[in-house]
C-alpha cells in the first residue's frame, strides 16, 4: 500500500484521529511522510537524506511549476539569489547558486587543484570535492582525525606548504558527525586563510544544537578567504532536486562561477524559494531528526556499541566486524547503511530515517550483532 492510500485508509477508517489528537509533530509526519516502505521493502538509510522531504507547500510549488519546465532556468534564478543574499546576510554578488552542494565543490576542487595544486582536508571526510580535484592533478594532504573522531586543526594548519590552494574543513563532518570548537575554528580560518582559501562544507550545518554556533558565512562578510557550501538537500529535503550554494567575497565568487558546469533546474529554483519561505517544514525536520537520533543512540546503548555524539543527520558508530559485511548483512534486512569510510573498516554510519525506519533499523542490527 503506498503511503498517500495509507493515509486515506486510516483517515477513513478513523485510526488517524489519535495522530490528529496528539497534535505536534505526529500529525505533521501523517502531512509530510511520502516514504513507501512497505512497498519497495528497502530502507534506505545510507545517504543522509530527510525522509520527510519535499515539504507539503513545496510539493504544491512543483505541480504548479510544471508548464514553466519548457523555460530556461536564468530568468527565475535571480530571486533565488536575492532570497539567499538576504538570508545570508550578504549582497547577490557573493551567491554561487549550484546543482546541489557538489557541484559548489567540485567547481572548487577544480580551480584550485588544477596544475598540481594542493588541497588539506581530514581524514575521513566528504570525498567528492577531494576525488574531483584529484581527477584533475591536485595533490590531497590527509591529515587524519583525532581520537575523539574531531577534525585536527593543529595537524592540518602544519601541512600548509606554498603550493597548497584550499583547506577542505567539513564542519559537520561526515561521516563522524563531529563538530568544531566555535572559537577554534574561527581562529583557524583568520590565522590562515591568507595562506590558503578555506572551504566551509555547512551540508548540515542546521542540525547544529550548539547555542550560537557561527556559521563561516560571518567572516566571509569581513571579507575574508572564505569559501562556504550550504545545500536544500538535507534540513529542506529536496535532495533529489539538486540544488545548493556557495558564499563567498565576490571576486572568488566571479572565480567559481566559471567552474560552475550543469547549473540547477526551474523546478529547484522554485522550490528552494519556497523551502525557504516553509519555517513550519524546517522546524518539523529538526525536532524529527533529533527523535531519529535518539532512538538510534538508545539502539546502540541496548548493544553497547561505542558511536560518536552527532551533530547532523547521522550517526558513526563501531560495529567491530569490516562495513563490507556489515553491509551485506544489514541489506538482507532490507536496510541501507552507508558506505566504507577507510580506514575505519570497522565503523558503521546510519543516517536518519522516519521512526517506523529506526525501528526496523534497531530489530535488524539487534538481530545481527546477537
Ligand atoms: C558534507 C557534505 N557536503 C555536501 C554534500 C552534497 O550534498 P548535495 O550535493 O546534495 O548538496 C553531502 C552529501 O551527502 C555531504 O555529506
Amino acid at each position: 500500500m503506498k503511503n498517500i492510500d495509507r493515509r486515506q485508509w486510516l483517515k477513513k477508517a478513523g485510526l488517524s484521529s489519535g495522530f490528529v489528537f496528539l497534535g505536534g509533530l505526529d500529525a505533521m509526519a501523517l502531512d509530510f511522510s511520502s516514504r513507501p516502505i512497505i512497498d519497495n521493502k528497502l530502507v534506505q538509510l545510507n545517504s543522509n537524506e530527510n525522509p520527510y522531504g519535499p515539504s507539503k507547500r513545496v510539493r504544491d510549488i512543483i505541480t504548479n511549476t510544471f508548464d514553466n519546465a519548457c523555460r530556461y532556468p536564468f530568468r527565475a534564478l535571480p530571486s533565488l539569489v536575492e532570497m539567499i543574499a538576504e538570508k545570508e546576510g550578504v549582497t547577490k554578488d557573493h551567491v554561487v547558486v549550484t546543482g546541489g552542494s557538489t557541484e559548489g565543490l567540485t567547481a572548487a576542487g577544480l580551480i584550485y587543484g588544477l596544475d598540481g595544486g594542493e588541497i588539506i582536508a581530514a581524514d575521513p571526510t566528504f570525498q567528492v570535492m577531494l576525488r574531483y580535484a584529484e581527477t584533475f592533478g591536485a595533490y590531497i594532504h590527509r591529515v587524519p582525525v583525532n581520537n575523539e573522531m574531531a577534525l585536527d586543526l593543529d595537524a592540518m594548519g602544519k601541512r600548509i606548504t606554498s603550493k597548497t590552494r584550499l583547506i577542505f574543513i567539513c564542519n559537520p563532518n561526515n561521516p563522524t558527525g563531529t563538530i568544531l570548537e566555535k572559537n577554534k575554528l574561527k581562529d583557524f580560518c583568520t590565522s590562515f586563510d591568507d595562506q590558503a582559501v578555506i572551504f566551509s562544507d555547512e551540508a548540515y550545518y542546521d542540525f547544529i544544537t550548539e547555542p550560537d554556533y557561527p556559521s563561516m558565512v560571518e567572516l566571509v562578510k569581513e571579507g575574508h578567504n572564505i569559501i562556504v557550501s550550504k545545500t536544500f538537500s538535507k534540513v529542506f529535503g529536496l535532495a533529489g532536486l539538486r540544488v545548493g550554494y556557495l558564499i563567498a567575497r565576490p571576486d572568488i565568487a566571479t572565480r567559481l562561477k566559471a567552474g560552475v558546469m550543469a547549473n540547477t533546474n526551474i523546478l529547484a529554483i522554485e522550490d528552494a524559494k519556497e523551502a525557504l519561505k516553509d519555517d513550519d517544514f524546517y522546524k518539523f525536520s529538526i525536532a524529527k531528526n533529533k527523535e531519529a537520533k535518539d532512538h538510534i543512540y538508545d539502539t546502540l546503548d541496548d548493544l553497547e556499541l561505542k558511536y560518536i555524539k552527532s551533530h547532523s543527520n547521522f550517526v558513526f558508530f563501531k560495529t567491530g566486524r569490516h562495513i563490507d559485511e556489515m553491509i551485506g548483512l544489514m541489506k538482507k534486512e532490507n536496510i541501507l547503511i552507508g558506505r566504507p569510510f577507510p580506514p575505519m573498516y570497522d565503523w558503521a554510519r546510519i543516517s536518519t530515517g522516519t521512526m517506523e525506519e529506526m525501528e526496523l533499523f534497531g530489530q535488524a542490527l539487534k538481530k545481527i550483532m546477537a
